[in-house]
């Protein structure tokens, strides 16, 4: 749920940046996506009794500010920021994935159904960001890096605050 949030204002910010250029229908494509999975979970939030994390303001304009700060750098730096912030998000479906399937797979199926869907469309918008020449990013490695240790602390936060 916080990463939706992120990913949401994440490309909110690279919109404001490159929305006029030959990219900004494929990042379009992927925000529109974000906004589908965000008003999901808020649908779904009361009925799993599920609170939004206190950080929310914080995830507002931090993701605001990466997102149009790595479209600043061009569009393969905002790309290789998709790459690592899909990354991350796909994980951490992944585990809530495992998690409910131990718990319980019938009981949990309806949201498992969600999940599923969603951990699919975050990959697809990995490989996007691949297709668009992420890796060409000056200094992607260290960008790709960063954006991951960044968001793995994001998420780390959003559990516990
Ligand atoms: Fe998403
Ligand atoms: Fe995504």
């Amino acid at each position: 749920m916080p990463g939706e949030f992120g990913a949401d204002r994440i490309y909110a910010g690279q919109m404001a940046v490159l929305g006029q250029s030959n990219v900004g229908s494929v990042i379009k494509e992927m925000w529109d996506q974000e906004k589908e999975h965000l008003q999901k979970f808020e649908e779904l939030l009361p009925k799993y009794r599920a609170r939004p994390s206190m950080l929310l303001p914080v995830w507002n304009v931090a993701g605001f500010v990466l997102g149009a700060g790595t479209a600043l750098l061009g569009k393969e730096s905002a790309m290789a920021c998709t790459v690592a912030v899909e990354e991350v998000i796909t994980d951490h479906y992944n585990s809530q994935i495992r998690e409910l399937m131990a718990d319980d797979p019938v009981k949990n199926k309806e949201l498992l159904d969600i999940l599923k869907k969603f951990r699919d469309d975050e990959q697809h918008h990995h490989d996007t960001g691949l297709a668009h020449d992420a890796l060409k990013a000056p200094f992607y490695k260290y960008l790709y890096q960063t954006i991951k240790v960044g968001c793995f602390g994001a998420v780390w936060l959003a559990e516990r605050l």
